[in-house]
């Protein structure tokens, strides 16, 4: 089973991630835990390029390969394989965050940007797509430190939410939608229950 996790940025995406890995432990359930781009050395390298913020001049055309090549790596490297030995995989972020950030957020286009990524994920999509669906709200940077993509204005946010629920719609099957509770176990549980009525986990 191929489990992805999506969401705009600061909705508790790691800390649930988080509370999935520490139930799956303890329930001795394993898993490979991967998060995108990166989780591969090349991939990694390839994440510090797109991510660095003194590359100003990067063309959204660029930035939405880059993020391709290093999903083109790990669907060889490391899901594919492990699917093939009947793993459990779950991973942070994965072709929606290209369609919603890349294809809406850039404006490149859902099209274009499924285009690219039918080539670099050759097949490979996930399961089960768990979406913590929270609107962006203007305050979500708090103290964070930002990055390329997390430095970019409120209006960017929002078209990257349109996109997600565009996405949701049109495979309506494949997600899970859930709201963040107030209550971080609250909301963990719901995602626990969810991916076991999909048969992902036990
Ligand atoms: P990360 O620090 O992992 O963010 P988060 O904790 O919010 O998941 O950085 C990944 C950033 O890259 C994040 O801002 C979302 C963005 N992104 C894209 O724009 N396109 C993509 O295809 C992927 C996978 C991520």
């Amino acid at each position: 089973m191929f489990v992805t996790f999506e969401g705009s940025e600061g909705v508790g995406k790691s800390t649930q991630l988080r509370l999935l890995k520490e139930y799956l432990e303890k329930t001795g359930q394993s898993a490979v835990y991967i998060r995108e781009p990166g989780s591969t050395d090349i991939s990694e390298q390839i994440r510090g390029v797109i991510l660095d913020k003194s590359n100003r001049a990067m063309t959204y055309q660029t930035e939405a390969l880059l993020y391709a090549a290093s999903r083109a790596q790990l669907v060889r490297e490391v899901i594919k394989p492990a699917l093939a030995r009947g793993e459990l995989i779950i991973c942070d972020r994965y072709l929606d965050s290209s369609v919603a950030y890349q294809g809406y957020g850039r404006e490149l286009g859902a099209d274009f940007v499924k285009g690219i990524n039918a080539y670099a994920i050759d097949g490979c999509m996930p399961d089960v797509t768990v979406f913590l669906d929270l609107p962006p709200k203007s305050n979500w940077r708090g103290d964070r430190h930002a990055d390329r993509i997390e430095e970019q204005p409120d209006d960017f946010f929002e078209r990257v939410y349109k996109g997600y629920l565009a996405e949701i719609a049109l495979s309506p099957s494949r997600f899970v939608r859930i709201k963040p509770d107030f209550d971080k176990n609250v909301t963990s549980r719901r995602i626990i229950e969810a991916l076991k009525e999909r048969g992902a986990i036990k």
